[in-house]
């Protein structure tokens, strides 16, 4: 019985090896206690399968001590952003050290790792540029903005020209991996109506950069719903450069960790996004009232509906409005909701970069300074009132106005 047991799972494992390769990754993993976590982790979530099913690959291991720090200091990785991170250590391609020696010194070479197979990793996430420096090799995340380079410690195995496994001195992390603080594309999906918010970051490749600060700096994410991106006028985001497709993308988001507590404190505060970090300008006030918080930007007044994400240092929070910056659209970006009251008399400006009339909001004036005393607070709850009575004129008058024009010309951006 049991020697015929034994009979089965020995032409199990034979057929097994006769399909795949001739290396089982586990095995060789065995003969170097130093590395038994790691082996041990690429068993248990399936990884060394996918291993030993390639022909020419390359593993980068990291010694016991070096895990247990990162599983310490990560103790909330799931089980599958856990596997895709052992696949971020295996390349495609054989590397022994002569084949390290090799490589050109003029410039990184970029292999592709098993994590970039998944379709789970963002544009180039899953590659891995290699330096080979008079210094030694170094081994680094593609994406600017990530986690810092491995050096390559030793090596120590490998079965020409099937598989390599070297040791490197630390976990590489891709962009976005922090167990800590959560994928934000992952949490936005979750919620259904931030579709098109998803797709502009990811467009404008704003993503990476805003998963860089979740591991650096912290971050807060202002997410505006379908609908908020549905109600501004045609055209207004697609006719936006890159470069300025960006700067909106990175205006979204607070330049660091600002929970709902926090900003229910703010009255018309000015605070940089983390467009004003790479552009100037591009400031938003906060504001609150009875624990409601609103966002101005001069053109537009979103109101924050659900916090999506909160974990230090990173919080996201849907808001009802798009943020657009005076930097780069005037009023006529919002399509004026149909119930108005009835039209002013009056003629709107014409097509002037801003909108016209003295909308306190319209025109965000020079900065003041952060501390605010109780008259500068009282003075905010008149400005912030006139600003909503001179805005929703404005949008009346924007209307009339938009009767006569097309949205071409409405669309029209203050700056280019
Ligand atoms: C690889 O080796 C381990 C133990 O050394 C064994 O449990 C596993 O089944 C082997 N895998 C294959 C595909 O032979
Ligand atoms: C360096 O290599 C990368 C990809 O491997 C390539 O995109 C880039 O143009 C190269 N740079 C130079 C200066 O050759
Ligand atoms: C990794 O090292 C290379 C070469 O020194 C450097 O250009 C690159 O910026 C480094 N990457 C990170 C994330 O530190
Ligand atoms: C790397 O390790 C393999 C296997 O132990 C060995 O045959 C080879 O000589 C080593 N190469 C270098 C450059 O140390
Ligand atoms: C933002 O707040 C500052 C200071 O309270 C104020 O001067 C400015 O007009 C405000 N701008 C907008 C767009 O609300
Ligand atoms: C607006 O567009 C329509 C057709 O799309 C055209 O007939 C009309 O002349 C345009 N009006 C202006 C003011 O450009």
């Amino acid at each position: 019985m049991a020697s015929g047991r034994t009979a089965l799972v020995a032409s199990v494992l034979l057929s097994c090896i006769v399909v795949s390769s001739a290396f089982n990754i586990t095995t060789m993993l065995n003969q170097f206690p130093s590395f038994s976590q790691m082996n041990q982790l690429l068993s248990s979530s399936g990884v060394a399968n996918d291993i030993n099913a390639r022909k020419s690959i390359t593993v980068l291991v990291v010694s016991n001590d070096v895990l247990n720090a990162f599983t310490a200091s990560n103790p909330n990785v799931d089980t599958v952003k856990m596997a895709d991170l052992l696949r971020y250590h295996v390349l495609l391609q054989f590397l022994g050290m002569d084949e390290l020696k090799a490589l050109p010194t003029s410039n990184y070479t970029s292999v592709t790792t098993l994590y970039q197979t998944t379709g789970r990793a963002n544009n180039n996430d899953g590659f891995l540029n290699i330096y080979n420096l008079p210094s030694g090799f170094l081994i680094g995340p593609s994406v600017a903005g990530s986690s810092s380079n491995a050096t390559v410690a030793a090596n120590i195995t490998h079965e020409a020209f099937e598989i390599s496994v070297i040791q490197i001195s630390s976990i590489l992390t891709p962009v976005g991996f922090n167990s800590a603080t959560g994928d934000l594309i992952q949490v936005l999906t979750k919620f259904n109506v931030y579709t098109m918010f998803i797709s502009l970051l990811k467009e404008s490749a704003v993503d990476s950069i805003f998963a860089g600060r979740q591991t650096g700096g912290g971050i807060t994410v202002f997410a505006p719903t379908d609908s908020a991106f549905n109600s501004l006028a045609s055209g207004s985001i697609q006719g936006l450069s890159v470069s300025d497709l960006k700067l909106l993308m990175q205006y979204h988001a607070l330049t660091s960790y600002q929970p709902l507590s926090v900003l229910q404190n703010m009255v018309n505060s000015p605070v940089s996004t983390i467009a004003s970090t790479i552009a100037s300008g591009y400031l938003l006030n906060v504001s609150s009232a009875a624990k409601t918080v609103t966002l101005h930007t001069g053109v537009s007044v979103a109101t924050i509906q659900e916090t999506l994400y909160d974990a230090t240092p990173t919080t996201m929070f849907g808001i009802d409005q798009v943020l657009l910056p005076s930097e780069l659209f005037s009023k006529a970006a919002l399509v004026p909701s149909p119930a108005e009251a009835p039209v002013p008399e009056a003629a709107p400006g014409p097509k002037e970069a801003k909108a016209p009339g003295a909308a306190p909001d319209a025109a965000p004036g020079p900065e003041k300074p952060a501390g605010s005393t109780a008259s500068v607070v009282s003075m905010s709850v008149v400005v912030s009132a006139v600003a909503l009575i001179a805005s929703s004129c404005l949008a009346v008058l924007l209307r009339s106005w938009s009767e006569e024009c097309n949205n071409s010309v409405l669309l029209e951006r203050s700056v280019w």
